[in-house]
């Protein structure tokens, strides 16, 4: 016996024609498309040639025609600044079509880049939208890197403006945004013509005559801009992740597709219906706050909730039930860490029992694995189905999910259940043979993968093409491992890469190595990710010092800790590294990372045959040790 999620997954892979075309009938098209999937170019696929779009008239004044003017489109609830905003579909409306005359009365037009630099206050999404609604393309940059990453993706986005905000707001701590970001324009080659600043209470930033603007008096003056209709393939966003170097990937996204897939997942996958209130509990600044706190609930006529707040802290460990009771939240998605940092202060839901959640239907988790003791606890103490998706920033919306709303399938706790529609997903072993259920290999995506995933690498069309289809001929390398079981579930167990998830967030330790091999008085260094019980992994570095240094290595260890704060950022959360005399590497040099982490995090190991010296794992095991890994742990 079949059901829907059967029939729209066997469907959308044997007539994705068919398939993506009926869903693309739930978007408002200026043209229609004159081909649903352009096969014409492979390995480059496009979806909805010919076709013209604006995203933002989607979003927003698409609602607003259609009678929602006066329906909340966010509500902002900051408990770091005390306060709840709403904003209607109308007034969303209002101050987008003003920012997105800001920005044109600043020379921005269609396909010039603007970068956002913001903390978690709606403006962000109101660039964002401005940006769409002129076909320009917004880069987000994270409010927790630091100026050399935000100088970085200057250089590569090269925009026209930049959108700021004096501050952001940490918990108790007031973190000034505008000198992160001076010093960012200092070290790019590329400056932008013009930054717009919105200038938060908490802490004012002074402007530089001539090229900041302050946000609230543009914005006063400026002429509403309307929506300009753009090709279906043309780049909404550029948002930049983790590559295996220093150098961060700029994932593009294409503004037909885009809106096609995501808005289609608000009904099959999240079960949810114009109207309701839907809350991503994550930063605007990663995949998960473009797709599900802007665009996906926006599109589909939801409120979305943007909040401004930790799961703990601001002020307790019931935040997060406080705020879907008040608001009342039909569905919330976050990342399993945020659960662990509750579960850790609130083991007994104590703080549960002050809220009626009465209107809450499902808990979704994404950004790493849902470790079996989360979903049991969110499990019992919501009493409502905790779903584990899996998907990438490349991917924008889910690979693997237990889709809602056409099939809701038995949890198996540790896997993010099937494949979603769209996504034919193989695991494929070294001969580039899909391997036997159960047997662990690449998990590799067929081409053409589904509307809304990346179409390129910004301006890169080499590194996309290197980066993840090149080593499986015809199929996109996800660079996770993991197997499928018997019924289809995957199971996702690590990255083949040396990327790392910290508190969900996607971070490259080959990033943190080039920062601590600048250190004058390092050698060779090596970070890997260690098992952590809240955050899920840490970084954590091993230093071989320059011959003759003598200086005491704690001294050494606070250096390039700071060094990894200042050039990353913050979120990098790099507070631990060794002084040792050598690593282990194979014969033919190459360092023996995952043998470290195995041993940090205490895991069965064998002794890699190639082994230049054996010896020397004995040293780092004594050092990992000493810091508390390893044997220490348990
Ligand atoms: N601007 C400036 N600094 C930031 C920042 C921002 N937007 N976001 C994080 N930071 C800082 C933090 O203050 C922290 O600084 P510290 O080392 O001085 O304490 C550091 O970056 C590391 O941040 P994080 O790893 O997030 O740790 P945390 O202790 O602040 O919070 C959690 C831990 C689990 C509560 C938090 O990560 C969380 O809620 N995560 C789940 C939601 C989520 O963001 N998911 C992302 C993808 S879905
Ligand atoms: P990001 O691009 O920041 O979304 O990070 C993507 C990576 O996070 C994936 O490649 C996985 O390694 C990991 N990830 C995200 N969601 C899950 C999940 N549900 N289960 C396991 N790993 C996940």
């Amino acid at each position: 016996m079949t059901n829907r999620y059967d029939d729209a997954y066997r469907r959308s892979l044997e007539d994705p024609n068919g398939f993506w075309g009926e869903v693309a009938e739930d978007i408002h098209w200026y043209r229609k498309w004159d081909k649903v999937l352009d096969d014409s170019n492979p390995p480059f696929y496009r979806w909805f040639t010919g076709g013209e779009v604006n995203t933002c008239y989607n979003a927003v004044d698409r609602h607003v025609e259609a009678g929602r003017g006066d329906q909340p489109a966010f509500i902002y609830d900051s408990p770091v600044t005390n306060s709840v905003r709403t904003i209607t579909y109308a007034q969303l409306q209002d101050q987008v079509a003003r920012f997105a005359g800001v920005l044109s009365a600043n020379g921005v037009g269609k396909g010039d880049r603007v970068i956002v630099y913001m903390p978690m206050v709606p403006e962000a999404a109101i660039a964002m939208l401005a940006c769409a609604r002129l076909g320009a393309v917004h880069s987000v940059v994270f409010g927790g890197f630091a100026s050399n990453e935000l100088a970085v993706r200057i250089n590569d986005a090269k925009p026209k403006a930049i959108v700021s905000a004096s501050c952001g707001i940490e918990g108790a701590r007031v973190i000034p945004y505008k000198p992160l970001l001076d010093g960012a324009i200092d070290l790019a080659d590329h400056k932008p013509d013009h930054c717009i600043i919105l200038q938060r209470p908490q802490a004012e930033a002074p402007l530089i005559p001539g090229r900041d603007i302050d946000w609230a008096a543009a914005a006063a003056q400026a002429a509403p801009h309307d929506c300009v209709p753009v090709a279906a393939t043309d780049p909404l966003y550029i948002l930049y992740t983790s590559g295996t170097t220093g150098q961060p990937k700029g994932v593009v996204r294409d503004n037909g597709g885009h809106m096609v897939a995501l808005k289609w997942t608000m009904s099959a996958v999240y079960d949810v219906q114009p109207g309701d209130a839907y809350w991503a509990a994550s930063d605007v600044g990663w995949v998960v706050g473009h797709s599900y706190i802007v665009y996906a609930p926006l599109l589909h006529g939801c409120t979305s909730i943007f909040y401004e707040g930790k799961p703990v802290g601001t002020p307790d460990a019931g935040a997060f039930w406080r705020v879907i009771s008040q608001h009342n939240v039909r569905v919330m998605f976050t990342a399993p860490t945020a659960f662990r940092a509750i579960k850790r202060e609130d083991p007994h839901g104590e703080k549960l029992r002050e809220y009626d959640l009465s209107n809450f239907k499902t808990l979704f988790l994404a950004g790493e694995r849902t470790d079996p003791d989360t979903l049991a606890w969110a499990q019992e103490k919501l009493g409502v189905p905790v779903i584990d998706h899996w998907w990438q920033t490349e991917t924008g919306w889910a690979i693997a999910a237990n889709c809602m709303g056409l099939h809701e399938f038995p949890v198996k706790p540790g896997s993010p259940t099937k494949a979603a529609p769209g996504w034919n997903v193989q695991v494929l072993g070294e001969d580039h043979q899909p391997v036997k259920p159960g047997d662990i290999g690449a998990i590799c995506c067929k081409l053409p993968l589904p509307p809304g995933s990346l179409p390129t690498l910004w301006q890169n069309d080499a590194r996309y093409v290197s980066s993840y289809l090149e080593e499986f001929p015809g199929y996109y390398m996800t660079a996770d491992a993991g197997y499928m079981d018997d019924d289809g579930y995957l199971y996702i167990m690590a990255r083949t890469d040396d990327i790392i998830n910290v508190a969900g967030h996607r971070l490259s330790t080959g990033g943190m190595e080039e920062v601590l091999a600048h250190h004058p008085d390092v050698a060779e260094c090596a970070v890997i990710g260690v098992e952590d019980q809240l955050k899920g992994q840490l970084p954590f570095g091993f230093l071989v010092l320059n011959a003759g240094v003598d200086r005491p290595h704690d001294e050494i260890v606070a250096e390039v800790v700071k060094m990894v704060r200042d050039k990353i950022g913050a979120v990098a959360a790099f507070k631990q590294a060794v002084v040792v005399d050598r690593l282990p590497k194979t014969r033919s040099g190459k360092i023996l990372r995952g043998t470290m982490q195995k041993i940090a995090d205490n895991q069965d190991w064998k002794m890699p045959a190639t082994i230049d010296d054996p010896v020397i794992l004995e040293e780092i095991t004594e050092a990992l040790e000493g810091a508390g890994y390893g044997k220490s742990r348990h």
